[in-house]
């Protein structure tokens, strides 16, 4: 068993990553219902919560199904953070999360994500004041560092728990690298190997089947991995790992009927959590995801991204299932898309 605070979580636990835009009520909801034992919410600006702005206020929903979940939060500055740290602690959450891995400019060219990872003595401070304002366990999610000359994750884990975060989960890709290349996991092992390291570790990047989950498990000896791209549109792949990792066996793919619950409750999730126009209308860009291999999907597509009415898309939904009955997916291997490819380094 792995213990983040108070907090229990199975042997090998599978995270959800935080996900801007991606990781919210909705998504959390189907996470949970096919796996994953613990899930970050989107990252949080810290400025953003003490100006009580909208956007970040509602980022802090939870809701007890989902739980244990941990808030994410980021921000250069350590009283905003430390301020932010309390405002997070009163909606009661499991888990508090620091932020040092974002690469995208507005985030790191500003002191914060994975700007921090080039002053370590700020990462210390903005870390000691979040443990010290809040009574959550906090773990911290990074890099193995700014880039290839600078990869200085071993020192980070060590002074980190030496500040009190209580896990760790690193990305092995450098700031530089944003989603380039392959991540690079040796580091990360080598992390969990120092004999320093009490907290549980948990490595990131690039898992995208239940085989690499446990060729990576088995050759980097973390206590578990987090999942963030592989589980858009594909929530099935947390049961998938863990069944391989108990039986060695393979799931079949997901039926059409599981396809369309699934993405049905996602839709009314969003529609209940943002409102009729917004959840409707941030549902579309996931309806390729979950019918994705179904053939000739797309006259059924158009109609799921021009409808207003959820009563509407629903029934399209019925009649996917009706006119895909019994069709069998092939098992084909999950796109990890490049989503920072056009971001200014
Ligand atoms: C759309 C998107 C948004 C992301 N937002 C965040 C975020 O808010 N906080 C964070 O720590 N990482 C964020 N990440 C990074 C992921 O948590 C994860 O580290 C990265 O995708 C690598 O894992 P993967 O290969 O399993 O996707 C984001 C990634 C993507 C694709």
């Amino acid at each position: 068993m792995i213990k983040i605070g108070n907090i229990q979580l199975p042997d090998f636990p599978l995270l959800l990553a935080p996900m801007e835009d991606v990781s919210d009520p909705p998504f959390r909801a189907v996470c949970k219902d096919n796996g994953a034992h613990l899930m970050y919410t989107e990252f949080i600006s810290s400025e953003g919560l003490i100006r009580d702005a909208i956007k970040s206020k509602k980022k802090l929903d939870i809701f007890d199904y989902e739980k244990p979940v941990g808030v994410q939060i980021f921000g250069g500055d350590e009283d905003s953070l430390a301020l932010a740290a309390k405002i997070v602690d009163a909606t009661n959450p499991d888990i508090l999360d620091i932020n040092y891995g974002c690469p995208v400019k507005k985030v790191a060219m500003r002191g914060a994500g994975a700007g921090v990872l080039k002053d370590l003595p700020l990462m210390i401070r903005l870390t000691d004041a979040v443990v010290k304002s809040t009574t959550l366990p906090v773990t911290v999610k990074t890099r193995l560092g700014w880039d290839e000359d600078t990869k200085n994750i071993e020192e980070v884990a060590e002074r980190l728990q030496d500040v009190g975060i209580q896990a760790l989960a690193i990305h092995g890709r450098t700031r530089v690298q944003m989603y380039k290349g392959s991540a690079n996991w040796e580091l990360i092992a080598k992390v969990k190997e120092n004999p320093r390291i009490r907290i549980p570790v948990f490595g990131n990047g690039d898992i995208d089947s239940p085989q690499k989950a446990v060729e990576y498990k088995n050759k980097y000896g973390v206590d578990g991995i987090m999942i963030g791209r592989a589980a858009i549109g594909y929530p099935w792949i947390f049961n998938e790992i863990s069944h391989y990792v108990k039986t060695g066996e393979i799931l079949p793919a997901p039926t059409v009927e599981e396809r369309v619950a699934v993405c049905k409750k996602h839709l009314i999730k969003s529609f209940e959590w943002k409102g009729p126009v917004v959840g409707i209308n941030e549902m579309r860009r996931h309806y390729t995801n979950y019918l994705k291999g179904l053939p000739n999907i797309k006259e059924y597509r158009g109609k799921l991204v021009t409808l207003k009415e959820v009563d509407e898309i629903l029934e399209v939904l019925d009649d996917i299932v009706i006119h895909y009955s019994g069709y069998e997916f092939e098992k084909t291997p999950i796109e990890l898309i490049n989503y920072h490819e056009k971001c200014p380094v």
